[in-house]
């Protein structure tokens, strides 16, 4: 395949940035999407270019990093995946595709298609924990009994993996689906009860001091999920931070 990529530049956070053109030939189907751009950037440093500067870790959609805006979507045209487990084969020959970074208000662009994304670390660090005595004689975790269905829905919810599509694909900016996941993911199991009504008032007080949107439930934000979070993760959320103040301090 042959391919032009209309790709956002920016040097800097402050730097006002802008679309720059290349051209990439040869361009297997079964590639990435993420090698592609390995291809590009092999040219670009052989003709003494800077590389394009793009997130990516584990390139096995596991850690979140590889977020990008493809053609207008958060990783991309395929459904329930990363940009790096999309496939070019997705695109077809002398296609042109348009990527840009993630963009919010609470994820300032470092570098061209990079984020800063530690406003979710900072909304993790607001209550993604649970406090356990693991000195002197720490109870089994097993020998709390769970119901199934609760542990396949806090597993759901773990399945999160602060990736920001939410927050880029929400006409709002919000953060609503990450949050509700990581609250969910404690709230269903009884190791999370103790510290339920602090850890959705800090998450979510978190969330509105970063300067993420309100959810106005469009629902665009579970469609590019590439986990597949579902939106009942937002209502649980909505009904715990709700409960914790009807049921008063
Ligand atoms: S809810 Fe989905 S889109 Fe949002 S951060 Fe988690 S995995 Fe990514
Ligand atoms: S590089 Fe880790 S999810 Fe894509």
């Amino acid at each position: 395949m042959n391919l032009t990529l209309k790709i956002w530049r920016q040097k800097s956070r402050k730097d006002k940035g802008g679309f720059v053109e290349y051209k990439v030939s040869e361009i297997s189907g079964h590639m990435s999407f993420l090698e592609m751009m390995d291809v590009l950037n092999e040219e670009l440093i052989a003709k003494n270019e800077e590389p394009v500067v793009f997130d990516h870790d584990c390139r096995e959609g596991i850690c979140g990093s590889c977020s990008m805006f493809i053609n207008g979507e958060a990783h991309g045209p395929d459904r329930g995946v990363t940009t790096c487990q999309l496939h070019m084969r997705k695109f077809k020959d002398g296609d042109k595709i348009t990527i840009e970074p993630f963009r919010a208000k609470a994820f300032p662009v470092i570098k061209d298609l990079m984020v800063d994304r530690s406003s979710f670390d900072r909304i993790q660090q607001a209550g993604g924990y649970i406090s356990v005595n693991t000195s002197g004689r720490p109870t089994d975790a097993n020998s709390i009994l769970i119901p199934k269905e609760d542990a396949d829905l806090a597993m759901d919810a773990a399945t999160c993996i602060g990736c920001g599509a939410c927050v880029a694909t929400c006409k709002n900016s919000s953060a609503m689906l990450f949050v509700g996941a990581k609250v969910s993911q404690y709230a269903l199991l009884p190791q999370g009860k103790v510290e339920e009504k602090e850890r959705v008032r800090n998450m979510v007080a978190q969330m509105d001091l970063e300067g993420f949107g309100a959810c106005t439930n469009t629902g665009a934000c579970e469609v590019e999920c590439p986990k597949g979070i579902s939106l009942d993760n937002i209502a649980r959320m909505n009904r715990g931070f709700i409960g914790s103040w009807l049921l008063g301090e």
